[in-house]
């Protein structure tokens, strides 16, 4: 049985006050979920809401990081140090990284093989543009995708993974794929990880939906055979919004 991951992705929004306030206001309430709760907050509160999170049961995840030990790469944040601050998850190869900070498929694997090498679990991105989509792309893209971040990850490493299918159309638009259409490119993911891994991988591996979920349609996603969890960007900001994440 996979356990739900719903996870927020909260871009670059909130000061180090209002991430810890944040995490003030939900902890009590999320005893009793059924899912896993991360919440992946902008580098520089990783440290502080680490701490207010310890106890709570709530997982605390990076939004990026670089995949060289370490080094002169100015600005960026190894997984040493992630791994430093007890920090659980990291997300990789979000579309926005990919699109604005020019991450390509070779780089996201050397981020994965890096942070599970580290002992940090990767939140493994893919997902297709609505072009893509459109030309019947979609299966073709996602696939190289993610096998291209799983790249030589061995196979006990690899059912650790949670992999985040979030269509670039989705996100942050208000569309959202429908539940079965999302669902149906989920299981496509699982077969694609079963032809390389095989069964006992691709049943174990945690594929989560991405791109405008929200409390009002967290319910029919989850409701999906192949869909074990959201990574959700805008509501996931108010605390409000993001306990309705949990209650599917
Ligand atoms: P959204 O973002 O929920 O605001 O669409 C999702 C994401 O980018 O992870």
């Amino acid at each position: 049985m996979r356990k739900p991951i719903i996870a927020g992705n909260w871009k670059m929004n909130k000061t180090i006050d209002q991430g810890i306030s944040f995490v003030n206001e939900i902890k009590e309430k999320i005893a009793g979920t059924d899912a896993e709760v991360v919440l992946c907050p902008p580098a520089t509160m990783l440290a502080q809401l680490k701490q207010a999170a310890t106890g709570t049961g709530v997982k605390i995840g990076a939004q990026n990081m670089h995949q060289a030990e370490d080094g002169a790469f100015t600005g960026e944040i190894s997984a040493a140090m992630l791994s430093d601050l007890k920090i659980d998850y990291v997300i990789i190869g979000h579309s926005e990284r990919r699109q604005y900070f020019n991450e390509t498929d070779q780089g996201v694997n050397e981020k994965v093989l890096k942070a599970l090498e580290t002992g940090i679990t990767p939140i493994l991105c893919c997902g297709e543009t609505l072009e893509e989509r459109e030309a019947g792309n979609t299966n073709e893209v996602v696939k190289k995708q993610v096998l291209a971040g799983l790249e030589g990850v061995p196979a006990e490493k690899a059912a650790t993974v949670v992999i985040a299918y979030e269509p670039i159309w989705a996100i942050g638009t208000g569309k959202t794929a429908t539940s079965e259409d999302a669902n149906t490119v989920i299981s496509f993911i699982r077969e694609s990880v079963d032809a390389v891994y095989g069964k006992e991988v691709s049943e174990a591996v945690r594929i989560q939906y991405g791109g405008s979920v929200k409390p009002s349609n967290v319910k029919t996603l989850m409701a999906e055979t192949d869909i074990d969890g959201a990574l959700v960007g805008g509501a996931s900001l108010d605390p409000e919004s993001f306990l309705g994440l949990l209650d599917f």
